[in-house]
């Protein structure tokens, strides 16, 4: 199928994100792998997908799942080669199915040649300057540069070794020490990195998804503020922060601009910008990334003003700025929406997960119920909307992995230490000092795929899984959805083959429910959404119902339920 030159095809797309290492294993090394996408085109192409995403599939030491990124331009062998990621974006353009890569221009790993080559350098050399190099305070320059925080806790600034193994300068990292910052005013850098969107546009790849896009630019001359607390989302700064979503950084993306439209069609890109949405969406302008992720849903309480304020909001400022608005529920950082939204109000979502789901008691009947109802409104908004794999199977988050399994970054360093009388084993107890972890991390939602309801990994591969699957995974299981009527899988395909084919304008109307728990919209030709939340049973306008979240009798929509129906305009 040959894909359109549509400069717009991405205006009102559905994309789904995979996360390579969990999606499917091809060689049973119980990691998800390249040719495992591959074998998977014609399930994509079920969904009526027009893109996947692809998180990092890069060589990487795996610090942070694959976000730290040791060769830009390469597969991870473990993943696979430059040859099969080829045949992989062959079998998914076959199958009219565009493809995005994961751009991560922040930081880069510890194990990339360029930081290699800083530590071998000495402090003020070219090499160094590509990272954030600086000395240390106190006598032996023993104390770090400052006391910024990093998001995984605590310093964002490690010590380096010089080459003769003494202690050296500092570097900064946001994220882990296995993650240094790059310099974004080092004009190498900014020159790698269009090489790189280059490289893969190249390649035939349609779009890339950048991470954390407001980081980039630092103001270093700042090194003597403090900057004790990481709160992207509250920053409120107008441009200004030290840290974050400085007005530099626009320039960045108006030069990899230039790249995209080197390309017919133009590359697309979305920005992962934990901010505002007002700031977010200037990352947004036509200019520069073109879209960028609307995460308000994904913490947003589940009532009808709420995503209502939340709709009209993106949709008007999607619209000043001349981009289409998107539209998320889940991503591989995400507590899955089913479990969110099954929880009893109130619950800490964070705390309930460290507590390994103890805490309070999950209702997955009713998660499961609310989370199809929020998916069915958001796919019929105007905009683009995105997909985390298995929310297509209504997967929940894994609350309780056994600890020593735990991969992800966020759990091993987000400790406290205490001093305490420890026992073990009923013996007496002794003086001690207890790790305590105070965020449990994102693993919960990036285990490995359920395809049939038995074998060794529910079929993700043949020889198990990387992070181990629950049993209740065999109940979710694709070969126990396929052709179902109403399972969450068929629910999902038959929305996103009638959104495909009833996508109109980027507009939408609300109408007067008469029930402040229901919300109805009509698209401008004849299509309409209405969702009910908490609200009595909704008298349904006559018409065509194309879907429904939940099945039900008659023409009343019950709570917690969302319908789309077609009337004759
Ligand atoms: C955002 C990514 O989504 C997340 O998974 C990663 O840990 C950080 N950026 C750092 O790259």
């Amino acid at each position: 199928m040959a894909l359109s030159k549509d400069p717009d095809w991405w205006r009102q797309a559905a994309i789904y994100q995979i996360y390579p290492r969990s999606f499917k294993d091809s060689n049973g090394d119980g990691l998800g792998d390249i040719p495992g996408i591959t074998s998977k085109a014609k399930y994509l192409k079920s969904l009526s997908l027009d893109a996947v995403w692809l998180s990092p599939f890069f060589p990487s030491p795996l610090a942070d799942g694959g976000y730290d990124v040791a060769d830009y331009r390469n597969v991870d062998p473990r993943l696979g080669t430059l040859e099969d990621f080829d045949q992989m974006v062959k079998a998914l353009h076959d199958e009219g199915i565009r493809v995005f890569v994961d751009i991560v221009p922040n930081h880069s790993s510890d194990q990339h040649v360029w930081f290699q080559e800083a530590l071998a350098s000495k402090p003020g050399s070219k090499a160094r300057d590509r990272y954030i190099f600086r000395d240390g305070r106190g006598k032996n320059g023993e104390l770090p540069p400052n006391d910024w925080v990093s998001h995984f806790a605590p310093s964002a600034w490690t010590r380096s070794k010089n080459p003769d193994g003494t202690p050296g300068q500092w570097y900064l990292h946001l994220f882990a020490p296995e993650q240094p910052d790059f310099n974004w005013d080092n004009r190498e850098v900014q020159l790698d990195f269009l090489k790189t969107l280059r490289f893969w546009s190249d390649r035939g790849v349609d779009g890339f998804r950048v991470d954390v896009a407001h980081a980039l630019k630092k103001d270093l001359s700042k090194l003597n503020k403090s900057y004790p607390k990481i709160d992207s989302f509250g920053i409120n700064q107008h441009g200004k922060d030290i840290l974050f979503d400085r007005d530099e950084v626009h320039e960045v993306y108006r030069e990899w601009r230039k790249v995209f439209n080197e390309y017919n069609p133009p590359r697309v890109a979305v920005a992962e910008a934990y901010l505002q949405a007002k700031r977010r969406m200037i990352y947004a302008r036509p200019d520069e990334l073109g879209q960028a992720f609307n995460f308000d849903l994904l913490g947003a309480q589940y009532d009808a003003r709420t995503y209502k304020r939340i709709v009209s909001e993106n949709l008007e400022l999607a619209k000043n700025e001349g981009s289409s608005s998107t539209w998320v529920l889940n991503n591989h950082d995400q507590v899955r929406h089913t479990t969110k939204l099954g929880l009893p109000k109130g619950t800490k979502v964070h705390e309930w997960l460290l507590s390994d789901g103890k805490d309070a008691p999950l209702d997955r009947k009713l998660g499961l119920t609310r989370a199809k109802a929020a998916t069915l409104f958001t796919m019929a908004l105007p905009g683009c909307v995105y997909i985390y794999q298995g929310e297509e199977l209504g997967l929940f988050e894994v609350e309780d992995i056994p600890h020593h399994d735990l991969q992800d970054p966020v759990w091993y360093r987000n400790i406290i230490t205490k001093r305490q009388r420890i026992s073990f084993g009923g013996r007496k107890p002794i003086n001690g000092v207890a790790v305590i972890h105070t965020e449990k991390g994102r693993d919960g939602c990036r285990v490995p795929l359920p395809w049939s309801s038995s074998g060794k990994s529910f079929g993700f591969g043949s020889g198990g899984a990387h992070l181990p699957q629950p049993l209740w995974f065999k109940d979710f299981a694709v070969d126990a959805q396929n052709n179902v009527k109403d399972s969450t899988l068929e629910i999902y395909r038959t929305a996103l083959a009638a959104r495909k084919k009833f996508q109109s304008t980027e507009e939408l109307t609300w109408l007067k429910s008469g029930d402040p728990e229901v919300l109805h919209f009509t698209r401008d030709n004849g299509w309409h959404c209405i969702i009910n939340f908490q609200g009595k049973p909704y008298t349904l306008p006559k018409g065509e119902i194309l879907v429904a979240s939940t099945p039900f009798k008659g023409r009343k929509l019950p709570k917690d339920t969302c319908v789309w129906i077609k009337t004759d305009k």
